[in-house]
């Protein structure tokens, strides 16, 4: 497994790599989990050299506090990636990516950008754009892997290699859950046992969500949602949206021709979860 942390040893790393071959490429701000390690065995499985990158990405995180707290655990990460065969793992320095600007370009996404976490995390969608553009142009991809788990960061990426003619094929991957159904996700490491305890509680709710979205209107399968958590004493939702998948936009009566997901974002003290489920 070669190490770059540099944009000229990373061109040399894959020039050396690269003949007739397929980039695989998943990006990553680290702190690895099995979720992670799920798109890198099948970037690995559909792809000759997979290329990982590790970058805590500043200008997508909209509150100071969550981007210090956010965990960073680079030798647990590349003792991971040699576990699964990890071609090459870039590490790049805030410098090597912004050179002396930390800033976000700005992007149109249709409006996908202006929906649920757009709405609560302002900039952040713009902060998403920049670095997986930048990561793009650095590594030039063949195909790159998303996970659901993030599905409206999905939807945008592909919208951006729409709107910027970038051949990269994106190809988005299942949500990864503990066998207690809680999403994986970095920030579950700094749950209390309380809170973790209770976490699985937000993936139950969507499930029985799915079930009630059969037979009842949106409206009354949002009421029991809200319900629910208004009962949870250690969870606090910050928003649950039926949404349809293409627009992203919050739906109001069912369409037998729309596809919809349910999305929510919750809180536990000042850690912020997110989960969806497809509804039909
Ligand atoms: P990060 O949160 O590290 O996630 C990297 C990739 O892993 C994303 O595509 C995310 O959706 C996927 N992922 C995380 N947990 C998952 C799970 N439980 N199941 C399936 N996939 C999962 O998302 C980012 O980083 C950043 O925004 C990034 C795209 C790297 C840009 O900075």
């Amino acid at each position: 497994m070669k190490v770059s942390y540099k944009n000229k040893s990373l061109q040399d790393n894959l020039t050396k790599l690269k003949s007739d071959t397929s980039i695989g490429f998943v990006p990553t701000m680290g702190a690895l989990h099995e979720g992670h390690l799920s798109l890198i065995k099948r970037a690995k499985a559909e792809n000759k050299i997979i290329v990982v990158s590790i970058f805590v990405n500043p200008t997508q995180f909209d509150k100071k506090e969550d981007l210090s707290n956010y965990p960073r655990t680079i030798e647990k990460d590349l003792a991971l990636l040699k576990t699964v065969d990890c071609d090459i793992v870039f590490i790049p320095s805030a410098k090597e990516i912004y050179k002396n600007n930390i800033s976000a370009s700005h992007f149109n996404f249709d409006g996908l950008e202006f929906e649920m976490e757009g709405k609560h995390r302002k900039g952040h969608f713009d902060g998403v754009g920049t670095i997986v553009k930048r990561l793009f142009e650095i590594v030039k991809p063949d195909k790159a892997y998303f996970g659901e788990k993030d599905f409206q960061q999905l939807q945008i990426i592909k919208k951006l290699v729409e709107k910027h003619a970038i051949s990269t094929q994106i190809v988005g991957c299942e949500i990864y859950r503990e066998r207690d159904g809680l999403a994986m996700s970095s920030r579950n490491t700094r749950l209390t046992d309380i809170q973790r305890k209770e976490a699985p509680f937000i993936h139950k709710t969507l499930k029985s969500a799915k079930e009630k979205f059969k037979e009842k209107s949106i409206s009354e399968v949002i009421k029991w949602v809200e319900n629910e958590f208004e009962e949870n004493s250690v969870l606090n939702l910050e928003y649950f949206e039926i949404a349809n998948i293409e627009t992203l936009k919050s739906a109001k009566r069912k369409s037998k021709k729309s596809t919809y997901r349910g999305f929510i974002a919750v809180f536990a003290d000042n850690i912020r979860l997110i989960d969806n489920i497809a509804l039909n």
